[in-house]
């Protein structure tokens, strides 16, 4: 099952990754972002705003931040811009993120 992804056409995908979104498993592909995966497994909405509005993929390139997410703990983490990867855990952020989270991403 590729979830929400393209069949066929050529394509290639890397190798399986399984990481989390809100704590479920699923399943991605070596090179895509963490954002293809989320969508591709899940839905379109990537965060809340403290307004509680939706937002989701916008630039693609790490410009607008409408894409951030909680991504290994780290708040505020361009997914547009971000490989997903091997036991990774993503999170949908509300607002600015979790109290007490780091700010900036390690990686
Ligand atoms: S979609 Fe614009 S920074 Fe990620």
């Amino acid at each position: 099952m590729t979830g929400k992804r393209l069949r066929g056409h050529g394509l290639e995908r890397g190798t399986r990754v399984d990481f989390t979104i809100d704590g479920q498993a699923a399943r991605a592909y070596e090179g895509e972002s963490v954002s293809a995966a989320v969508m591709a497994a899940r839905d379109l909405g990537l965060r809340r705003t403290e307004h509680d509005q939706p937002r989701g993929y916008f630039c693609g390139m790490g410009v607008c931040f409408e894409c951030v997410m909680v991504v290994d703990g780290v708040p505020n983490t361009r997914s547009c811009v971000t490989w997903v990867s091997e036991g990774m855990v993503v999170e949908h952020q509300d607002g600015a993120g979790p109290a007490g989270a780091r700010d900036a991403p390690s990686h």
